[in-house]
C-alpha cells in the first residue's frame, strides 16, 4: 500500500464526485457523501465504463451505460447486471488534501 493524494478536499463539493487518475493510469473515484469522503475503483465492474459519468444518489453511485448501483461504502454491487464489487480505499483529509491508500 502506498499513500496517495489525490485531490483537495474543496474540490468536491458534498453530493458531487469526480475522478482522479493515480499514476496517470489508475481511474479511483472521489465522492462527497454528505461530507464523507468516499473513494473506490473507478471503472464498472460490469463493463469498462468509467463512473464518473454516472449519477451520485447519497452513498450509492449508478452507472450510467447499464445502471448498475454500487455501494460507495463497501463497494457492493446493489443491482445487477454488475454483480463484484468495487474496489474501496481508505481515505484520510490532510492539510486540506484527499489522501488514499492505494495498492502497490
Ligand atoms: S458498464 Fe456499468 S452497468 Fe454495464
Amino acid at each position: 500500500m502506498r499513500r496517495v493524494d489525490v485531490c483537495g478536499l474543496d474540490e468536491i463539493a458534498p453530493g458531487t464526485m469526480r475522478m482522479a487518475w493515480v499514476d496517470g493510469t489508475e481511474p479511483v473515484l472521489v465522492a462527497n457523501v454528505d461530507g464523507d469522503i468516499r473513494a473506490v475503483s473507478g471503472v464498472c465492474t460490469h463493463e469498462y465504463f468509467e463512473l464518473d459519468t454516472g449519477f451520485l444518489q447519497g452513498r450509492n453511485v449508478t452507472c450510467s451505460l447499464h445502471l448498475s448501483r454500487f455501494d460507495l461504502l463497501t463497494g457492493k454491487a446493489l443491482e445487477p447486471p454488475a454483480t463484484d464489487p468495487l474496489e474501496v480505499y481508505p481515505v484520510s483529509i490532510e492539510g486540506g488534501r484527499v489522501v488514499i491508500e492505494f495498492p502497490g
